[in-house]
């Protein structure tokens, strides 16, 4: 959530500001132009934007705890007044009754009382040390195989998550805890490090919980920029795909179709750690109703139907008008502008970024496409390192969950932009899709599958080199 003083015209003086003070310097973004060429003979042509406006137009130069919940710059005024009415729902914590300032329809049962009691700050989660209210973290549960059009199974009682939290005289599905195993590891040159492999447990189910089903956990991702990922174009996410390698970098890379309620059809998955929704619409409507137990026109039934505690059907709690709103808001919240580019140390970073292959998935930029009606997001040159294709990460990060194309070893690659704020707007550096990574560079070394050749020229870098990639992740 913004604060409120910061206007358009605020934020638009900020961004004069910024780019006056290093408007002179030279850009050099052909590396980057050179990565995506090796992944592709016929690359989407790179822009030719500038950097450090990680966003494009609606790049923001607040770099506190506010960074992420600023409205983009350029919006017009009326875009800007629907995104503060999205912006209010997003923020307001609902109840089961409405009362002043508490939207009703939450529950029966749900995981928060509101989006951003878990996108904190409209960033990132973070997971819980032991056992405890598990926030901002959810477990999504399925069992084995595939149902319909390649979605996950769901468990019978259960659904497709767990809902740890319920109104009164409801029971939740179960509470749940994490244990963390330590696994030590060491660079080339000696110095060690140690990683936590998380297990989770089930407690209180209310139901007994089917023994061979999967847990798939997942943290609140940030929510800035995510209008522009929409923007991207089919064909440029296509053109980063290689499903069967045929560069032979080792790289594949591939779409995830996903379900899309409203056209019943598969189509591109961009948004979720596995691309596993095709549209801010669908994935905010999906909040709404699985995260929060409030239903929509999407998604007209409660969370908890099929179960015995389920309720009589009724009209969507949140409305059209309010659901279309909260779309907006997480389509047009600014991206952070990047810093300290001309930092020699930053530099070397990029360059080991490049030459590790890093580059390869998180590719750096990309120019957006049309989105009617939001001419601020469309045609945008940006920088947001991701391809927004899932990849094999590995053993160590599967969740042996199937969603749709992707399977349990395949995750989305995460969108680097702004990652350096993180201790800043969060409190943390918790990184990955459950959090477990304690810093930036644990968050690397568990790169495996397509990527353990990235991670393992990491683990061969010298020290210095190590903490200056870190120092270009900071810069994002
Ligand atoms: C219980 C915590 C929780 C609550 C409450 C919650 N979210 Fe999320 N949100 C998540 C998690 C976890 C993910 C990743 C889901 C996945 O990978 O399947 C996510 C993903 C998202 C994404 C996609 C981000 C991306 O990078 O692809 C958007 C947008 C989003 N949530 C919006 C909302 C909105 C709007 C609400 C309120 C209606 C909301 N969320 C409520 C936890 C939460
Ligand atoms: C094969 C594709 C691929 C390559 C190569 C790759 N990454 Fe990733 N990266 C991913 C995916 C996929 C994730 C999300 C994994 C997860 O959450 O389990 C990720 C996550 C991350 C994260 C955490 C992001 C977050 O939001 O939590 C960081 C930091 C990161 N990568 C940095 C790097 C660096 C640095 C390199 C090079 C040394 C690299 N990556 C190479 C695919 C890749």
């Amino acid at each position: 959530m913004k604060s409120f003083f910061c206007t358009a015209l605020l934020c638009a003086a900020l961004s004069l500001a910024g780019c006056a003070t290093d408007a002179a310097l030279p850009i050099d973004t052909s590396a980057d132009a050179d990565i995506a060429s090796r992944r592709n003979p016929n690359p989407n042509p790179q822009p030719n934007g500038d950097e450090r406006l990680a966003g494009g137009a609606t790049t923001v130069f607040l770099t506190d705890e506010d960074a992420f919940g600023q409205p983009a710059p350029n919006l017009s005024p009326a875009s800007l007044l629907r995104h503060n009415q999205g912006d209010s729902a997003f923020g307001a914590e609902f109840a089961a009754i409405a009362s002043a300032g508490h939207p009703g329809g939450l529950g029966p049962i749900f995981n928060h009382t509101a989006c951003e009691g878990c996108h904190v700050g409209d960033g990132r989660g973070r997971p819980v040390a032991l056992s405890g209210e598990m926030n901002s973290l959810l477990l999504r549960i399925s069992l084995p195989g595939m149902a319909a059009h390649g979605s996950a199974i769901a468990v019978t009682g259960f659904g497709g998550q767990i809902q740890d939290q319920a109104v009164a005289g409801v029971q939740p599905e179960a509470k749940f805890s994490i244990v963390y195993t330590e696994q030590p590891g060491s660079f080339a040159d000696g110095a060690s490090y140690s990683l936590r492999m998380p297990q989770y447990r089930l407690q209180n189910t209310y139901l007994p919980f089917p023994g061979g089903a999967l847990i798939s956990p997942r943290i609140a991702s940030p929510v800035f920029g995510l209008g522009l990922l929409e923007a991207i174009s089919e064909q440029t996410i296509l053109s980063f795909a290689d499903p069967d390698d045929r560069n032979n970098d080792g790289i594949s890379g591939k779409a995830n179709y996903v379900w899309d309620v409203q056209s019943q059809k598969l189509v591109l998955g961009r948004f979720g750690w596995k691309s596993n929704q095709p549209s801010l619409l669908q994935q905010n409507a999906a909040a709404f109703n699985g995260d929060m137990g409030v239903t929509t026109s999407l998604f007209p039934d409660e969370s908890s139907a099929g179960q015995l505690q389920a309720i009589a059907a009724h009209t969507p709690e949140v409305n059209d008008v309010t659901l279309n709103a909260v779309v907006h808001y997480t389509r047009t919240l600014g991206v952070p502008a990047r810093r300290n580019t001309n930092d020699p140390t930053v530099q070397k970073g990029k360059e080991i970024f490049n030459v590790a292959k890093c580059a390869s998935c998180h590719i750096p930029s990309m120019q957006t496409g049309t989105i009617q009606n939001v001419p601020e997001i469309s045609n945008q040159p940006i920088f947001p390192y991701t391809d927004l294709l899932v990849h094999d990460m590995g053993e160590g990060l599967t969740d042996n969950r199937s969603d749709f194309a992707a399977n349990g070893r395949e995750w989305r690659t995460a969108p680097l932009w702004g990652i350096g704020l993180t201790s800043t707007v969060n409190k943390h550096t918790f990184f990955l899709h459950d959090g477990r990574a304690r810093s930036l560079m644990e968050a690397v070394l568990w790169h495996g599958g397509e990527a353990a050749s990235s991670r393992d020229y990491v683990r061969k870098l010298p020290k210095p080199d190590r903490e200056a990639l870190v120092k270009f992740l900071e810069s994002l």
